[in-house]
């Protein structure tokens, strides 16, 4: 398997696949992979002749440095579990924080016509500016046809679906469904440091979701979220940060039921010190 550390290496080879005729599909991460990648990552395979995975853990969406500090590296570990994949068809790009941001690590600020601002928006402050402008630059280097991104992050996903748009990018975004562990819990790279106890109550995030998603065919937006307030508050060992019903084009939470709109509920939770958050599509 190729593991390319230049940016420079990646666009000749890039450009050599397209002069082939070879159609490119792109999965960024950011280390630490597990099955939910690993779906994405097959998924592209078969709907590309070639995959670039990066694996970057990109500095400038941290709005926590401890966050940044804490983040896992696991850079062998995630190549070899890609190998088992397919050692012929996947380049690994693996590059420096400066091959990605020279001497200037910053981000720049995007208008995503307010979606940055909701959810995530509110708690993790320059969160999106910083993925805005690593995605942006990764697909400048790989230039792909297809980049596929996980649905778990559904904010982030329409983010760069706003990017694409108004920046004109030449690159189709597929969603993907949210991987789950058999006890429903969504995958995530900070599942692995859960401890025993907040590893048992997590589920419950997923539980309490589909439990809404019930709810909302017969009750309203404002009654489902009461509702799943008072639930987390029976939890000792999970904190609710929020809990919101929103139309899945705006992301602003939804006022009236629509019939033509379709919407999602989105959770953040704190299972102790770990951060997780959640979906489901309502309709
Ligand atoms: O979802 C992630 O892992 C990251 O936000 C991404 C898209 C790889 C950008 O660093």
């Amino acid at each position: 398997m190729k593991i390319v550390n230049s940016k420079n290496i990646i666009s000749s080879l890039v450009s050599e696949y397209k002069l082939l005729g070879k159609t490119i599909g792109f999965v960024p991460t950011m280390e630490a992979l597990h099955k939910g990648h690993i779906s994405l990552v097959k998924k592209a395979l078969s709907e590309n002749n070639i995959v670039f995975v990066s694996v970057f853990v990109n500095p400038t969406q941290f709005d926590n440095s401890q966050d940044l500090e804490k983040y896992p590296r696991t850079l062998e570990r995630d190549v070899e579990l890609l190998k088992e994949v397919s050692d012929k068809k996947i380049i690994v790009y693996a590059p420096t924080v400066e091959d990605i941001y020279k001497n200037n690590v910053t981000s720049t600020k995007f208008d995503f016509d307010g979606l940055e601002n909701e959810m995530e928006g509110e708690f993790r402050d320059g969160h999106f500016n910083g993925v805005g402008t690593i995605v942006k630059r990764l697909f400048e280097i790989v230039t792909p046809d297809n980049a596929y991104f996980g649905e778990k992050d559904f904010q982030q996903l329409q983010i760069i679906r706003k990017l694409v748009e108004k920046h004109k990018l030449s690159v189709n975004i597929v969603g993907c469904k949210i991987h789950r562990e058999t006890s429903g819990l969504a995958m995530s790279s900070r599942n692995e440091r859960l401890k025993p106890e907040h590893k048992k109550a997590a589920p419950f995030i997923y539980r309490i979701l589909k439990a809404a998603k019930k709810k909302f065919g017969t009750k309203s937006a404002a009654k489902v979220t009461e509702w799943v307030v008072s639930q987390f508050a029976e939890q000792d060992l999970l904190k609710l940060e929020y809990f919101t019903i929103a139309d899945i084009k705006t992301l602003k939470p939804i006022k009236r039921k629509s019939k033509n709109k379709k919407y999602r509920a989105f959770i953040a939770a704190y299972a102790g010190e770990i951060r997780l958050i959640d979906n489901i599509a309502l309709n």
